[in-house]
């Protein structure tokens, strides 16, 4: 399974900001959405183009436009959410899948509650927005309710990764590339990823 850790500088100091324990709930959403869509920039690389012509100023002019498979946005709910806009300024049209999941505090196992795919996954591309990979449960179950689905081709795009739920990601999906801004340390004794930013649906929402 590839993983890209994006290095750019916009997208660490933009982390650097979320990481600080003071954040405003205001500050954390415009920041999850601004790494969101940056992550998305470098996830949507290498789709393909094709050429058409269309009418120029001028007369006729080439022009390329994406090609072949559609897209479909797919956040976890609920901190997902707080990524969906960044993603959707750079891809508009994208259709939106909702997954709703939520770890139980003492287990950290998964549990889905909403699961609400747009038509034809099959012809999708899928790229999954969760700002947080800790044990992994989560994105492993998400991902296997589109394969179920018929989807073929996914991608996820997180904002911290832990390595304990890389390696988890990695057996269950060897398929799946991950993007994401940052590769922490470690999960602590309740599921958290150390030093990660928290409880990111809490921040998201400001329910805490
Ligand atoms: C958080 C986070 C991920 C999940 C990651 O969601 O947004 O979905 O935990 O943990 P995992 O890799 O161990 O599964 P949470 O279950 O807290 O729900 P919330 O987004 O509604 O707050
Ligand atoms: N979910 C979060 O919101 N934060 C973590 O560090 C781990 C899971």
């Amino acid at each position: 399974m590839p993983i890209h850790e994006i290095r750019h500088p916009l997208i660490r100091h933009k982390l650097g900001l979320m990481r600080r324990a003071d954040i405003s709930t205001k500050s954390f959403r415009e920041l999850a959405q601004e790494v969101g869509a940056l992550l998305t920039y470098e996830a949507t690389q290498d789709l393909p183009l094709e050429s058409c012509e269309i009418k120029g100023w001028c007369g006729p002019v080439e022009v390329e436009k994406i090609a072949g498979k559609k897209i479909t946005v797919v956040p976890i709910l609920r901190a997902g959410i707080g990524m969906l806009d960044g993603v959707l300024r750079l891809i508009p049209s994208a259709k939106v899948s909702v997954v709703g999941l939520s770890r139980n505090e003492e287990t950290l196992v998964a549990h889905t509650y909403v699961e609400k795919l747009v038509g034809e996954i099959d012809q999708r591309l899928a790229l999954i927005v969760d700002p947080m990979l800790a044990t992994g449960g989560s994105m492993i179950a998400t991902i296997d309710l589109l394969k179920k689905a018929g989807c073929k081709e996914i991608r996820a795009l997180v904002l911290v990764a832990a390595p304990e739920g890389i390696r988890q990601l990695e057996q269950a999906h060897p398929d799946v590339t991950i993007y994401t801004a940052a590769i922490d340390q470690r999960l602590n004794e309740h599921g958290y990823i150390i030093p990660g930013l928290g409880d990111a649906g809490d921040k998201v929402f400001g329910t805490k």
